[in-house]
């Protein structure tokens, strides 16, 4: 274990070999991992991959400097997805919605015209779910003023990727965090920190160790870094909670943010060995902390929309038992 604690990947790595409780986790990332690269998505009715693509192309749309053509690839990617679809007995209808709402906008951006229209054929023809209890929401709103407020408020928040050059008032974020920390945890552990950064060296230091900031990092006027605190356990089987931890924390805290009118974005971080490493060092921090992911922090600029990013109907998310019978959704 002292060896361990030294900065030897390989011991970790061997350690790691005859300790079996990583075991399902490499299986269902292998599995899950089979069934996106052969577009199979089992009981899904949906298909994640043709989601990245649509909202790839909806960024393209939405970008500050929007291009006359882009996503050259990305069509081909997208046209092999919508072609894999008929393997469902029905699509998510909002996701067919989007997919198809999205083309559209982008047929005149794209390098193919009749490809973007031969998707967008076969989205049209496609069996959708009918069920959508989306709609029960619009009653139990009319019923409770608080579920009201509640959902004008998620509805409200949208990630957001250009901001103003306003400073961001640390003392609102505390305010934000102020709330977000009574989100449930494990054993009341609280197993992370928020590392607050607002100078464009550090922003820029960090936000460049991210994948996806591309074209919108310099921009941003504040990052929170959400890391994990590994050191919160004594069993590899607790390993998960800094990302269900932080998760529930995140999701009190941009709706937060949302209400004192400060916009958000969380951004990917890849647990890649260096940069994680790097990321982790620059902030102080010794290496039993992991970044979970960035959140950039501003105010709007309101010159730019945000990409629509419609979500799945909640009849597919929601899976229930009916007299012992999966819902049909
Ligand atoms: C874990 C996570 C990672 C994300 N990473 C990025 C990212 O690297 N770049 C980016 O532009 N957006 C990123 N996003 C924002 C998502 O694209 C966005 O949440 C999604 O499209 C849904 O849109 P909405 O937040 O407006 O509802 C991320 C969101 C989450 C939750």
């Amino acid at each position: 274990m002292v060896l361990l604690c030294s900065k030897n990947r390989f011991l970790s790595r061997l350690f790691f070999l005859f300790e079996p409780s990583f075991d399902r986790e490499y299986e269902y990332t292998l599995k899950g991992r089979y069934e996106a690269l052969t577009s199979r998505y089992q009981n899904d009715y949906s298909n994640a991959n043709l989601r990245r693509c649509v909202h790839r192309i909806e960024k393209g749309l939405f970008h500050k400097y929007r291009k006359d053509q882009f996503g050259k690839d990305l069509l081909t990617e997208l046209y092999r997805e919508v072609k894999s679809l008929d393997k469902f007995p029905f699509v998510d209808k909002n996701e067919v919605d989007w997919s198809i709402n999205t083309l559209t906008e982008y047929k005149s951006f794209s390098y193919d015209q009749n490809k973007v229209q031969e998707c967008i054929d076969i989205l049209t023809d496609l069996k959708t779910n009918e069920f959508d209890i989306d709609k029960s929401r619009l009653e139990i709103e009319k019923q409770n003023p608080k579920f009201s407020v509640l959902s004008e408020l998620y509805h409200a928040r949208s990630s957001v990727r250009y901001f103003t050059e306003q400073k961001v008032d640390l003392s609102e974020v505390q305010a934000a965090v102020d709330i977000a920390k009574l989100a449930p945890t494990a054993c009341n552990r609280q197993p992370f920190s928020l590392h607050f950064l607002d100078t464009r060296e550090d922003i820029d230091f960090i936000g460049g160790l991210a994948p996806g900031t591309k074209g919108f990092l310099e921009n941003i006027p504040a990052l929170a870094v959400v890391v994990g605190h590994a050191s919160s356990f004594r069993f590899t089987r607790d390993r998960h909670l800094v990302y269900t931890d932080s998760a529930l924390f995140l999701g009190h805290f941009l709706p937060a943010l949302k209400s004192i009118g400060l916009s958000s974005c969380v951004l990917n971080w890849v647990p890649d060995w260096n940069n994680d490493r790097s990321g982790v060092e620059y902030l102080g921090l010794d290496l039993s902390k992991t970044i979970i992911c960035l959140v950039a922090i501003g105010h709007q600029d309101m010159e730019c929309s945000s990409p629509v990013s419609t979500k799945k109907t909640s009849g597919v998310l929601l899976r229930y038992k009916e007299s012992g019978e999966t819902n049909e959704v």
